[in-house]
């Protein structure tokens, strides 16, 4: 099987343990805590689930600093976007302490990681601007990301951390959130060896479909991991039972037997584009994929990046040999009126724009809200109906 990131195991920082982590949880209840920002909590659920191996805890501001410009650590390892644990004041907090981090995510805010702190820092607004405009190519603080990420805090606080619990997502999502090492160990037992990872944080319309069949005949793959993000989006997204809901119809539907995987990862969405694309790479290599597809306007948001940013990223900035798991490729997919099937469009030079079925975002919700399907060709009519008694219920 692919090698992690970095690791030749997985470094899961959750404490798998059950005596052990009873323990560390009844220890954590007497620990001073900070209460962190729902970012940090996605960065602790991702370590804790073997997603970001081989970190061990969040980085501190000279690695932050060196990920941003680089894309490495000061130590040299490859990353495409700062781990941090931002907050606005860290208190009496001290250096070299052990502290509980607390979840803002669930009720009563529980303890979800522990931390041994190596540093407290203080970012100048300057400098969270550098890193906003490196990692999201922008400072506009009407971009999603930018505005959650400038509203974290200007206070590092890091160091290792061990993982008791998967905030909501394990609870929220029983059947699909998955561990790095969960989803190793399903390919291992299907035996596959080739896997295309399909990174989503939308329903799957036809055209998201067809783009796992095609990269499992063009790759000769066994098997497709749809990989849902779970956490935080935007306003007006999709939520994800919804989602899941959708996927799950669409792949016992329309994908044979042992072909696909739906699972699911604890992370706010990003929207960095380009750089959470390498981000996205990098994560899937760890849960055993050895292809991620990279199609149109991955992770992004707006008009801040071009169409496909998020595949030559690949091949401008990503060094030879930095990630083991490959991109596949996907161009603007959709219905061809002409030939009666989803295609590529650089697959059919010969269209014009008129012979593909292109639907907005905007005019899909607005049907789906007045409880019309959309047309069968850009939505199965299952997961349209699942849409439409979501999108009815507002
Ligand atoms: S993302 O933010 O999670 O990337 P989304 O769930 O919409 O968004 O897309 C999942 C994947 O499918 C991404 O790789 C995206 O580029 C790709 N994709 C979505 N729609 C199309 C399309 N019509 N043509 C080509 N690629 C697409």
């Amino acid at each position: 099987m692919i090698k992690p990131h970095g690791a030749n195991e997985l470094t899961s920082l959750y404490i798998a343990s059950d005596s052990e982590r009873a323990k560390a949880i009844e220890a954590a209840d007497a620990l001073p805590s900070l209460l962190i920002s729902s970012g940090a909590a996605g960065n602790a659920v991702m370590m804790g689930a073997g997603y970001f191996t081989p970190l061990t805890g969040y980085m501190n501001k000279a690695d932050a600093l060196s990920v941003a410009d680089s894309m490495q650590t000061t130590a040299g390892l490859f990353w495409p976007t700062p781990v941090l644990n931002l907050v606005n004041d860290a208190g009496d907090i001290t250096v070299g302490s052990t502290i509980a981090l607390r979840d803002p995510n669930v009720d009563g805010q529980p303890v979800l990681a522990t931390m041994a702190v190596e540093a407290i820092e203080q970012f100048t607004k300057e400098e969270l601007a550098h890193i906003a405009d490196k990692v999201y190519r922008t400072t506009d603080p009407e971009h999603p990301g930018v505005a959650a990420f400038l509203a974290e805090g200007t206070v590092s606080v890091s160091g290792p951390i061990q993982v008791l619990n998967f905030s909501y997502f394990e609870t929220d999502f029983p059947d699909t959130f998955r561990t790095a090492d969960a989803i190793r160990a399903d390919i291992e037992k299907r035996g596959w060896n080739k896997v295309i990872a399909f990174q989503t944080r939308n329903p799957m319309h036809r055209a998201h479909e067809e783009l796992c069949h095609m990269a499992m005949d063009q790759l000769d793959a066994d098997g497709v991991v749809v990989h849902m993000l779970l956490g935080k989006l935007k306003p007006g997204d999709i939520p994800a039972d919804v989602r899941d809901a959708a996927i799950r119809k669409m792949a016992d539907v329309y994908f044979p037997p042992n072909t696909v995987s739906v699972t699911g990862y604890g992370f706010d969405m990003l929207y960095a584009g380009p750089r959470e694309a390498v981000l996205h790479a990098l994560f899937r290599q760890n849960m055993g994929a050895t292809h991620l597809i990279v199609g149109r306007d991955h992770a992004g948001v707006g008009d801040y990046y071009g169409a496909f940013d998020a595949q030559t990223i690949f091949h401008d900035d990503v060094p030879e040999g930095a990630l083991e798991i490959e991109i596949f490729e996907a161009d603007h997919t959709a219905y061809s009126k002409k030939l009666d099937r989803v295609v590529m469009m650089r697959d059919v030079p010969d269209h014009t724009k008129e012979d593909f079925v292109l639907l907005s975002g905007t005019a899909v919700r607005e049907m789906l809200g007045k409880g019309i399907a959309p047309p069968p060709e850009f939505s199965r009519p299952e997961v349209a109906q699942i849409l439409m008694d979501y999108y009815q219920s507002l």
